[in-house]
């Protein structure tokens, strides 16, 4: 049995587990050349034309010079606020001058007939409830009477991920009295409790006396979870690879998994990602024999090895054939006559964007498999122009996975940012499209290639044999194989710069970056060890404490990309690393951009920039810093790329291409999380003026046994700063504002 799970929180993130056993390659060798990049004035006003329409900014390229950006959004020139020194205290730390407010927290009520959270195990309607692990969140602006207005500061829908629950053996333990079950099977009113706060939140918040609150009885607010049917859309849509005992038509399967970052559709609605789902499936340890067909090399590459275990047991007890299906399905191993008759397929049914419309609840979820199955985190709009297709940037967040871009086929056309049936124009530019895997080329180059069957290094990859269009949206991590992607450290959050259209990926950390490869032939990949490369050039080792030593890129860095001819449809771009995380009192070999002791930062993960103020919010998740501070939010104003130019990273000895170095007025830390946290999920009103972020499983690092001792939490916020029942600690929602009500971050 594969204990994984079992490990207390944080041994092994979830979501560093790496399964890619491809051999492609890394950038060992150095080429001379750099191509030269023209420069451009940032920030000047724009040389295009430029119209809003339903809040977005549409920005028309054509005519202007290809190489010139666009200025989309007023853009603060300079961070106008005193840095959050690092902090290891139990509290939220905000800049002088700023205030904030907590909303909204795991578990209270989303309908007036829901009981108040008493926070102490007995809790129950929790499909009426907040989920757990607040996580990417997106605003949806509303009228005083209840339409879509994106342009209204005080009224609104938030669209919020519940990513996950706190565990470190299967029971997610702050939700039952005695911290549940840790044998399995478990009982299944525990599983009901875990699936239905698992998911998506849509909820109505409102200014009331100018402060905003979330509104408890507004029947606009509504949960998706576990057992909520979701539609399948795209080229996988009735596809045998999706044949299920729930759906035998391949249409429908339950729920959106493990949600971790979003995006904004500029027609109005929520695109969720499918992240680190795999392991919240079970498959015997015989099952590879049984299937003895290319379904186990798909299994292998999304990390469901045979006699793996669920990370909760939710599979309930194998032995009673006869349980419910909402328990059966998390049993993927193959059992019956047919597909039909089991859940063998049922890992093929996630791990996709979600689009849900968040102003209409009848309307049913839909997956877009066009845009590719892996553990999806942000889905990044380019910016909006009428007469050209959409681009949409996304990582593939595990150890060694890639960087995607998808190109719809239909041209953006202004009239549907306000059509009426927002999931039909969904259909339209999210079904039918490119889907593109990234390689970075050691000279600053890279291409996007194109997964398409027809693609003669997909049509012939002997590790996989693709059927079609639709087994390679399923199998996307096999396409991204077959074409020789680059193998990223961690792709996570991606954001569009709306002042030059230039696309960034967070790239978390990655401890299996090495000196001396070793990629074995041994099935569990996260053995597997790369060394450097120019896009993620760095390997070295850091010490947490006194002790603890770990080795690779323990801090993670931030790379960002320009389109060739800022075309969004381009197949060649350039790139740079716009910012290394370190600890500032590392060695200049480490610390590669120079940050200071307000700036230094380690894993970035969440990554938005403000459609309001042009500011790129970095927020983190990190476990290699913490002996010194919690997770932490930063603000930056950027450059563009090859603003800086070209180093060599010694220990690696690889030439990379670094951002220009960030300065005082141009990078520092925000804010300072709780203790055990994760920092992550921005959106703001379109004034600027209030920003929503969530703070995410604050003391995660408690342990089950001590789950009724709260003097062992490692945290209690939010109960000790004033909110809500009971004293386990509670991911939640906060609101930021600036005293004097301006814009947040100028
Ligand atoms: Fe849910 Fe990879 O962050
Ligand atoms: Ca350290
Ligand atoms: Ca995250």
């Amino acid at each position: 049995m594969n204990d994984r799970t079992k490990l207390p929180a944080r041994s092994i993130d979830p979501d560093d587990i790496g399964h890619n056993t491809s051999a492609n390659p890394t950038f060992e060798s150095i080429l001379a050349a750099r191509l030269s990049r023209r420069t451009f004035m940032l920030g000047s006003a724009s040389s295009g034309a430029m119209a809003i329409f339903g809040g977005v900014s549409l920005t028309a390229l054509a005519g202007c010079d290809s190489d010139d950006a666009v200025a989309a959004t007023p853009t603060a020139n300079l961070l106008g606020f005193k840095a959050v020194p690092k902090s290891l205290a139990d509290v939220v730390s905000v800049p002088e001058g700023y205030s904030y407010s907590v909303i909204c927290a795991l578990g209270d009520p989303l309908r007036a007939a829901t009981a108040a959270y008493k926070n102490d195990g007995t809790d129950d309607d929790y499909e009426n409830r907040f989920g757990d692990h607040h996580d990417g969140m997106e605003y949806f602006g509303l009228s005083a009477t209840g339409a879509p207005d994106s342009s209204s500061n005080d009224r609104a829908l938030i669209g919020m991920n519940h990513e996950a629950t706190t565990n470190n053996e299967y029971s997610s333990f702050f939700l039952h009295a005695n911290g549940g079950t840790n044998t399995l099977p478990r009982p299944t009113a525990e599983l009901d409790k875990e699936m239905a706060i698992h998911g998506i939140a849509v909820f109505e918040v409102k200014k009331t006396a100018g402060k905003f609150g979330y509104v408890q009885n507004s029947n606009l607010n509504f949960r998706i979870h576990q057992n909520t049917p979701v539609e399948i859309h795209g080229p996988a849509r009735g596809n045998a690879l999706l044949v299920t005992q729930y759906s035998p038509t391949a249409q429908m399967t339950r729920g959106t998994l493990n949600n971790c970052g979003t995006g904004r559709t500029p027609w109005g609605t929520l695109l969720t990602g499918e992240e680190n789902w795999a392991g919240y499936y079970t498959r015997a340890i015989t099952d590879n024999a049984v299937r003895n067909d290319k379904s186990v090399t798909s299994l292998n590459r999304y990390g469901r090895l045979q006699g793996a275990a669920s990370r909760h047991g939710w599979e309930g007890d194998k032995t009673d054939a006869t349980r419910d299906s909402k328990y059966r399905r998390w049993e993927i191993s193959q059992t019956g006559a047919s597909a039909a008759d089991d859940y063998r397929n049922e890992l093929n049914c996630v791990g996709y964007i979600v689009e849900i419309d968040p102003y209409d609840k009848t309307k049913t979820a839909r997956k877009r498999t066009a845009m590719g199955r892996f553990a999806h985190e942000a889905a990044a709009f380019s910016t909006p122009t009428v007469g050209k297709p959409l681009a949409v940037y996304q990582g593939d967040d595990a150890r060694t996975e890639y960087i995607y871009k998808w190109v719809s086929s239909q041209n953006w056309s202004a009239a549907d940012a306000t059509a009426s049936d927002r999931l039909a124009v969904g259909d339209k530019y999210l079904d039918d499209g490119k889907l593109y895997v990234a390689k970075f080329n050691a000279d600053g180059t890279g291409n996007w290639i194109d997964l398409a069957f027809t693609n003669p290094a997909i049509a012939g990859y002997a590790t996989y044999p693709f059927a079609d269009q639709a087994d390679v949206c399923v199998n996307s991590r096999l396409a991204g194989d077959a074409v020789g992607a680059t193998k990223m450290d961690r792709p996570e959050w991606s954001a569009v710069n709306p002042a030059n259209g230039e696309i960034y990926f967070t790239l978390t950390n990655n401890t299996n970056r090495v000196a001396t490869a070793s990629v074995t032939t041994d099935a569990d990949t996260t053995k597997h060890k790369l060394t450097a490369d120019a896009a993620n050039p760095r390997v070295y080792t850091d010490v947490k404490g006194t002790t603890s030593t770990s080795t690779g890129n323990v801090n993670g860095h931030i790379v960002r990309i320009k389109e060739t001819n800022s075309d969004v449809t381009a197949t060649t771009f350039t790139w740079d690393v716009y910012l290394f995380g370190a600890e500032s009192t590392a060695g200049s070999a480490i610390n590669l951009s120079n940050l200071t002791a307000d700036q230094d930062f380690s894993s970035p993960d969440g990554l938005v920039f403000s459609p309001s103020t042009g500011i790129c919010w970095i927020q983190t998740d990190d476990g290699a810093y913490t002996d010194v501070t919690n997770c932490m939010m930063l603000a930056a104003l950027p450059g563009q790329v090859g603003d800086g130019g070209a180093i060599t990273v010694s220990g690696t000895n690889m030439t990379t291409y670094r951002g220009k170095l960030p300065t005082a007025d141009t990078l520092k830390r925000f804010l300072v999380g709780p203790s055990a946290c994760e920092i992550t999920g921005v959106c703001e009103s379109p004034d600027g003026k209030a920003m929503f972020i969530n703070i995410q499983h604050p003391g995660e690092s408690t342990k089950t046994a001590d789950v009724t001792d709260p003097t062992k939490y490692t945290s209690k916020w939010p109960s000790n700063a004033g909110y809500g029942a009971g004293q386990r600690p509670r991911s939640a929602t906060i609101v930021i504002t600036k005293n004097d009500g301006s814009k947040i971050g100028y």
